[in-house]
């Protein structure tokens, strides 16, 4: 029942392997460039761990590092790059297969092929990933009376894979600016940047720049949810300048702006502790009234990606299954948001009801 987890000792990696290292659930495989701190790594989580040297692009390491493994964990990237490489080795070798990342793009290409008889469950992160998870704990009976108001940002830091996924998601498969969901499907043009602003739990003066994800569209269309607003959040005008910039200069490939956009994240870090905040907020169409919210708070999303993979990898060993699935569709959302309650580094807060109309 082995776990092996390509891009271990990344910052989603190495989180996701102590937690599944720390509950005992299987021998752990960590794998990677750098054998040296896969080996260090291993030493920390203690028997069972072993290092491998993998390269993405060595397609027969790749194979080896998946052969015999009963999950394979993908937490190298940039994920938008790396494609179905590691999706595929996982479908040769016979084992259930999870991606903290991957997303629309790799959901498309393996549910292209014949379906597997193991389980595929892409997007096993903070975002996509608990973005969809806290509003499903929201739902009530009646959705098409449900607005969902999902607000998700905050100071911390850029990794390398990160910067250049974040760079690399533009365009339709990723989301669409300025839009809400309404009427059944995506609006554009209907929402409005508000720069300078005050928002609870976040702070005064930041930016929350409307951007609805195809994920919060994808749970908005298949629950039949009257309207989502989705919004991010920032605590400077750099990052979305750095993107903004990095888009108009680099169309064809922005990730030449990976350094610049980790650097945008230092700077605002200098003036910031870090903090990432997800706030779900459900409210009654058409009073506006506030029923209920989830507050998920963080030091570190990386950490919290790596518990989301973690519990995935779980769920799949527990459960088995097969077919190819995001985490919102995989994870029971419940259950899901339990585990966060009681992991140490998550600050959550729920409000079930509140009488007074906002
Ligand atoms: N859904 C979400 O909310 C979410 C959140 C955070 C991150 N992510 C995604 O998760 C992935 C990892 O992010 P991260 O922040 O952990 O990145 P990171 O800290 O930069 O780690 C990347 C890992 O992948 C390995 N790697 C890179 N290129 C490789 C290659 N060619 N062959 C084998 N291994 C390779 C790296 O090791 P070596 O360089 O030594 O090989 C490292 O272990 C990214 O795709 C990111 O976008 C998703």
């Amino acid at each position: 029942m082995t776990i092996a987890i390509l891009g271990g000792y990344g910052a989603v990696g190495a989180a996701a392997a102590r937690r599944l290292a720390a509950r005992a659930a299987s021998p752990l495989r960590i794998g990677g460039r750098t054998l040296r701190s896969a080996a260090a790594l291993c030493e920390e989580l203690g028997d069972g761990a072993t290092a491998h040297t993998v390269d993405l692009s060595d397609s027969a390491s790749v194979a080896a590092f998946c052969a015999g493994s009963t999950v394979v964990l993908n937490c190298a990237g940039p994920s938008y790059r790396v494609l179905d490489t590691v999706a595929l080795a996982a479908r040769e070798a016979g084992a259930h297969y999870v991606d903290v990342a991957g997303d629309l793009p790799l959901l498309r290409r393996l549910r292209a092929l014949p379906p597997s008889d193991r389980l595929e469950v892409v997007s096993a992160g903070v975002m996509p990933g608990l973005t969809a998870i806290l509003p499903l704990t929201l739902l009530g009976d009646d959705p098409a009376t449900t607005r969902i108001d999902l607000h998700v940002g905050g100071p911390v830091r850029i990794t390398p894979a990160s910067a250049q996924d974040i760079l690399l998601a533009t365009g339709p498969d990723f989301g669409t600016p300025s839009a809400t969901w309404r009427d059944g499907r995506v609006a554009p043009g209907t929402a409005t940047a508000r720069w300078h602003t005050t928002l609870p739990h976040f702070g005064p003066d930041v930016h929350a720049l409307p951007y609805l994800t195809t994920e919060t569209a994808d749970i908005a269309r298949h629950h039949g949810l009257g309207e989502v607003r989705q919004h991010s959040v920032y605590v400077s005008e750099r990052i979305p300048t750095t993107l903004a910039t990095a888009w108009a200069d680099s169309p064809d490939d922005p990730t030449s702006w990976a350094g610049e956009l980790a650097a945008a994240a230092t700077a605002d870090l200098a003036q910031h502790r870090p903090s990432y905040t997800i706030l779900a907020e459900r409210r009654d169409i058409p009073s506006g009234r506030l029923v209920g919210q989830r507050l998920l708070q963080a030091d570190d999303p990386y950490r919290l990606s790596g518990l989301v993979a973690a519990l995935t990898a779980e769920a799949a060993l527990a459960h088995g299954g097969s077919g190819t699935w995001p985490a919102w569709r995989f994870l029971d959302a419940h259950e899901t948001w339990s585990a966060l309650t009681s992991d140490p580094q998550c600050r959550t807060e729920v409000r079930a009801t509140s009488a007074a109309p906002l």
